[in-house]
């Protein structure tokens, strides 16, 4: 019988406070989140300060419930994995900090995790038969890249955002069209009642990396949009500016990956990150891989967006592989992936 890795997993990088138990990078035993999004609407948008202190707050309510859920104590964990970047330094510092003083505490193994890579990982939670090579496309709110997955905890970003995070694109369109924070699923709930090709916003394509994204131009053209309506004194119709903002960012997001697919001979696609919840995005997806003969892969909502699930996924390879954190673990606001 294969022997049973589990791994408590620890999440502060953004607004979620999150842990979890996972099992041989597959199984999930508990999935503990709170949300501080309802915290951060009144401002608009995430603010670090009252983020941190929120995760001082709840982290060891989180972690007892993910251990309780799971039925198990901090001394049947094998591991105890944490996202240590890229995200806010005052909220991954609470996770990195309590890691490291339950490791010390209970004197287990510690292993540092990268954000994106937790989030390309949700993708073995939700298909344990899934293995690399792969192609994922990871659009979060910080991060918009195209991630060629060799193995596991083996990554090469063969495209990025050249400005605005895809899910930052969404946020400030939203905030623009009096929706509030998150924007993402908002604007996916309103699109549904508008016309996609109403208003033709601009696609950019960028000329000596023609696989990288850039989103700042769709924003400022739906920004710019809504000026020239407000001067002509014209009625907005917000549906119609979600639904064709929404197909402008989906169908960049979609070319890039197929054009990257191909170009890599690669047979399957992932997605990853809170926008890969997005019902367009998928149903893009799904087609365009579909015409393309790849297979389709993409995690259930709750583990697209931030979790610590994906954390216990992407820590079980790395502890596999033989990674290892010191007590001098530090939290990397602006850690590259594949760096160490
Ligand atoms: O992965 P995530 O929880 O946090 C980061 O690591 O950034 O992603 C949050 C982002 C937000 O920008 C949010 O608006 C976006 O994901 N998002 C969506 C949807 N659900 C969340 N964007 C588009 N459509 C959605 N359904
Ligand atoms: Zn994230």
């Amino acid at each position: 019988m294969e022997q049973e890795i589990k791994i408590l997993a620890i999440e502060t990088s953004c607004d979620e406070t999150a842990a979890a138990v996972v099992v041989n990078g597959r199984k999930i035993l508990s999935n503990s989140i709170y949300s501080q999004i309802q915290l951060h609407q009144e401002y608009g948008g995430v603010v670090p300060e009252i983020a941190s202190r929120k995760h001082i707050e709840k982290i060891n309510q989180v972690i007892d419930d993910a251990l309780a859920q799971a039925g198990i104590t901090l001394r049947d964990v094998d591991a105890i994995a944490v996202t240590y970047g890229p995200g806010l330094v005052g909220a991954l510092l609470v996770g990195v900090a309590t890691a490291k003083a339950m490791a010390y505490a209970a004197n287990k193994p510690l292993v540092g995790v990268h954000h994106i890579e937790g989030h390309i990982s949700a993708n073995y939670l939700e298909y344990p038969d899934l293995e690399p090579p792969f192609l994922c496309l990871v659009a979060s709110g910080g991060h918009s890249h195209l991630v060629l997955v060799r193995d596991y905890g083996e990554y090469e970003v063969v495209a990025r955002t050249r400005d605005d995070a895809a899910g930052e694109a969404f946020d400030k369109v939203a905030r623009a069209i009096g929706l509030g924070y998150p924007g993402g699923p908002k604007i996916d709930r309103l699109a549904r009642e508008g016309d996609p090709d109403a208003i033709f916003f601009p696609r950019a394509r960028i000329e000596e990396a023609p696989l990288d994204f850039s989103f700042s131009g769709i924003k400022s053209a739906v920004l710019n949009y809504l000026n020239s309506c407000a001067q002509k004194g014209e009625p907005v119709n917000r549906a119609d500016v979600a639904a064709s903002f929404q197909k402008a960012v989906v169908d960049v997001l979609t070319e890039h990956t197929m054009e990257a697919a191909s170009e890599l001979r690669m047979k399957q696609v992932a997605l990853a990150g809170g926008v890969a919840s997005n019902s367009a995005l998928r149903s893009a997806m799904r087609e365009a891989c579909r015409a393309q003969g790849c297979s389709f892969y993409y995690p259930s909502p709750v583990l697209c967006t931030d979790n610590a699930a994906m954390i216990g996924a992407a820590g079980y390879y790395e502890y596999q592989k033989g990674v290892r954190s010191g007590l001098d673990l530090n939290a990397v606001p602006n850690l590259k992936l594949g760096e160490k």
